[in-house]
């Protein structure tokens, strides 16, 4: 059993890590600013749990708040969540994207490299294959070829983590490129909280299906896919969470760095989602046919052999599964 700082431990992805690991008797300390989560998540993690997480209030770009945390904590391994996430923002505003994602990272790797700490799981993304191959995305497929801010801060951080492995040969990297993460714990007590109108297409469906948003704009019906609508591979949250424990597993025998996508393998179309949506929920999703968004593919589905065979783990849970567990956190909060 190891003992994990998550940065970005109280955010969507993070937080749902935190119930898995500490589930399975790992010790979980949680770095982040709370720029875009809230406190009470870390009573939440508790209630499901009974285990309180520590917790540290802390940008992970300042050094010595981060040095201090690593001086009282004896931390053995990283799993680096901290980051802004936002495509359509991080386009507006490149610098700030620039700025955060890669001083967080840098600034992490300098400490971790000062106390001793030699095992980092980044939280990488599946924008970095780009539209440079066909799907289904495999490890050894060509990335770049970004189409936003956000995507090259992910290729890039990845691309230092790869290089400070190589300069150091007790380093352990793990890259895990998500897919699309969707639902929430089934408890209903942690789960993905937007702020501002959602950019991704699940918390936008629980918003309409809650009244908050009068109704969906499905983005293009023109995409070369089976119904004409974009075609992505969600997993649920749950099942992510589970594939970082693996991770972490791994992480404890290999040095160098290893990449893992983590996703189901199987392709969902929007209109596939919002008919699940409603499906499962017995609900009506009104909607209206938009332009397509710029930057979007029309696949984006992994190929799923590594981690299966490698790490052993799998995503279990079905579409009706996510659609199911994220509308129960959306009515949680209403
Ligand atoms: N979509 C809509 N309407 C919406 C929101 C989304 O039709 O209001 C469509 C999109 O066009 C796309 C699909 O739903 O076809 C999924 O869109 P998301 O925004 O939920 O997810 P993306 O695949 O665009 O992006 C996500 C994450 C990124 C990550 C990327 C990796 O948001 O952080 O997956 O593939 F980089």
């Amino acid at each position: 059993m190891s003992k994990v700082l998550l940065t970005g431990g109280t955010g969507f992805i993070g937080s749902h890590t935190a119930v898995e690991l500490l589930e399975q008797g790992h010790e979980v300390v949680i770095a982040d600013d709370l720029s875009n989560s809230s406190r009470d998540v870390v009573n939440r993690i508790e209630q499901i749990t009974g285990k309180r997480p520590v917790f540290y209030e802390l940008d992970v770009a300042d050094r010595k708040g981060l040095a201090k945390l690593f001086a009282e904590q004896d931390i053995e391994a990283v799993i680096h969540f901290a980051g802004f996430k936002a495509v359509g923002e991080s386009v507006v505003k490149p610098l700030m994207y620039y700025r955060n994602n890669l001083d967080t990272s840098l600034t992490l790797l300098e400490t971790m490299a000062e106390y001793g700490c030699r095992r980092i799981i980044f939280s990488s993304s599946s924008t970095v294959y780009g539209a440079l191959s066909p799907c289904p995305f495999r490890e050894d497929s060509p990335v770049g070829g970004c189409s936003n801010p956000y995507g090259w801060t992910k290729f890039m951080i990845e691309k230092i983590l790869q290089d400070a492995a190589r300069a150091d040969e007790q380093l352990s990297v793990v890259l895990l490129r998500y897919f699309n993460p969707v639902g929430a714990h089934e408890s209903g007590l942690i789960g993905e909280k937007p702020g501002g109108i959602p950019n991704n297409l699940m918390p936008y469906i629980t918003q309409v299906a809650a009244g908050i948003r009068d109704h969906l704009n499905v983005f293009g019906d023109d995409y070369e896919t089976p119904d004409g609508t974009g075609v992505r591979d969600y997993i649920h949250v749950v099942d992510l969470a589970k594939g970082h424990v693996a991770a972490l597993g791994y992480a404890e025998t290999h040095t160098g760095t290893e990449i893992f996508n983590l996703g189901t393998g199987k392709g969902t179309s929007v209109m596939e989602m919002i008919r699940a949506f409603e499906k499962a929920n017995g609900l009506q999703i009104p909607y209206v046919i938009a332009p397509r968004r710029p930057g979007d593919l029309a696949y984006s589905y992994a190929e799923t052999k590594k981690a299966e065979s490698v790490l052993h783990w799998k995503a279990e849970k079905t579409i009706e599964d996510m659609c199911r567990d994220a509308w129960r956190f959306e009515k949680g909060m209403l």
